[in-house]
């Protein structure tokens, strides 16, 4: 048994104006060794917003609060992308991710395996098979979500034949090649590489309200009828995209066609997986998904991904006398799964999944209070404002008050939330009330 979830109050205590001298001078240093495109991209958001976009360096965390390299203390609402769910020095974590560390940093990936490896692959089986009814399941594992992502695609191709997949507009799967094909949030990401990439994936609209819904369902009925898609591949609510909540039949009419069709349903809940969005270990595993592909929150902040789906699917990889794998050096490390046994742990011991769905009711009455339109659920939230310009504005403002968020959403409008699950109620109301005062009315959505 865990330790249970030590509970900070988060506030923010700002000593010098962020970012601080020392924050300057080490993000600047570091823009001149990393790709070009991180700072550029930090220009392109100055000349958007008209605001200084100079970064902060982190130095260490505590809770859902994080402190910069000059003594800036924040309150944390982003948690490494969501990566984060029990925070920042979480002692039953840090103490499994030790130990495996001081006694077994590595064992041989797919050809002798730790025992740690063994109980959380039982573990993340069970909560598959239970969440969907499967009669079997099984996994691969990643580092990345990215790398979760392109065993599912690999496969769906071994499974079904087909080299087609559907995504969705606004959606988001990593940036190594597989995904990036099917990466419809920001379709730029794509344009360099396009040769690269696969040229058998068709996106359809992402329906955001019940009236958008028969338009979605035709485009996936369209690229079905093409005969090439071996599976549809879908957020069951969009993280980047902005936390965007889609019709509650929409899944189910997605599995629904796919069933018609012969095609897998595989749903990516690296953002909404893990209990993030308080429906559930998984967001969307009433749809009986094939394939679940789960990453951030499962490693609590070490790098461990899986792609968990049916026996049937994943039947065809077995069938080749193992002529082809896929696999890697890290992939399932010890301490990555002993951090991923830390999480689940603590996950069921602290109740934290119905958790956030109170703390998310806190959030959106709080700032829908103050008259702010909020989407999304549990722990996944974004706040329209009026325009990209406006958000990323907002974004520095609320880092001068102490508060770090992002944008998100394909217009760049949203600001998005992913906070911890261990931040406090007062938390929440505090940002809320700050989030009012720095916003005004009209950059509001
Ligand atoms: C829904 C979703 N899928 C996949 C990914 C890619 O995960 P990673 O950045 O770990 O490769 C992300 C990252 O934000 C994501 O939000």
């Amino acid at each position: 048994m865990n330790a249970p979830s030590p509970v900070f109050a988060a506030t923010p205590h700002i000593v010098v104006p962020p970012p601080g001298p020392l924050s300057r001078a080490g993000a600047a240093a570091l823009a001149a060794l990393e790709s070009p495109a991180f700072d550029a991209r930090r220009k392109a958001r100055e000349a958007t917003s008209g605001e200084d976009f100079a970064a902060i360096v982190y130095a260490e965390g505590q809770g859902a609060t994080l402190t910069d390299v000059d003594g800036n203390r924040y309150v944390d609402l982003v948690a490494g992308f969501g990566a984060l769910p029990l925070g920042y020095g979480h002692p039953a974590l840090a103490a499994s991710v030790q130990h495996a560390w001081n006694t077994l940093p590595l064992a041989l990936g797919d050809v002798y395996a730790a025992a740690d490896k063994l109980a959380l692959a039982t573990a993340l089986v069970d909560h598959f098979q239970s969440a969907t009814g499967a009669a079997k399941g099984r996994l691969l594992f990643g580092l990345s979500g990215a790398d979760a992502v392109t065993g599912a695609l690999k496969t769906v191709a071994l499974r079904t034949k087909k080299p087609g997949v559907i995504a969705f507009d606004g959606g988001y799967h990593g940036l190594s090649h597989g995904p990036l094909a099917a990466c419809g949030l920001a379709p730029k990401f794509r344009e360099p590489f396009v040769e690269q990439l696969s040229k058998h994936v068709q996106f359809a609209p992402y329906p955001t309200t019940e009236a958008d819904l028969d338009r979605a369902l035709s485009a996936v009925k369209k690229g079905l009828s093409r005969g090439d898609a071996g599976a549809v591949l879908v957020e069951p609510i969009l993280g980047r995209g902005g936390c965007v909540v889609p019709p509650a039949s929409f899944l189910a009419e997605l599995r629904a066609l796919c069933t018609e069709t012969d095609t897998l349903l595989v749903l990516d809940e690296i953002w909404t997986g893990c209990g993030r969005t308080g429906l559930g270990f998984f967001a969307g595993a009433a749809a009986k998904p094939d394939l679940i592909c789960l990453g951030k929150a499962l490693g609590g902040g070490m790098p461990i991904s899986v792609c968990l789906g049916t026996e049937e699917t994943f039947e065809p990889w077995g069938s080749h006398g193992g002529s082809y794998i896929h696999t890697a050096t890290h992939f399932g490390a010890p301490p990555g799964c002993a951090a991923a046994l830390a999480v689940l742990t603590t996950l069921a011991e602290g109740n934290l999944i119905a958790e956030n769905a109170r703390k998310g009711t806190l959030f959106q009455t709080a700032l829908t209070a103050h008259g702010f339109s909020v989407q999304g659920t549990g722990m996944m939230l974004g706040i329209p404002l009026r325009d990209a310009a406006t958000a990323l504005a907002a974004t520095r403002r609320l880092l001068q008050a102490g508060y770090l968020v992002l944008t998100g959403g394909r217009d760049g409008n949203v600001i998005t939330l992913s906070p911890a699950f261990v931040l406090d109620d007062a938390a929440i109301v505090a940002f809320a009330n700050i989030v009012h005062m720095l916003v005004p009315p009209e950059a509001r959505r």
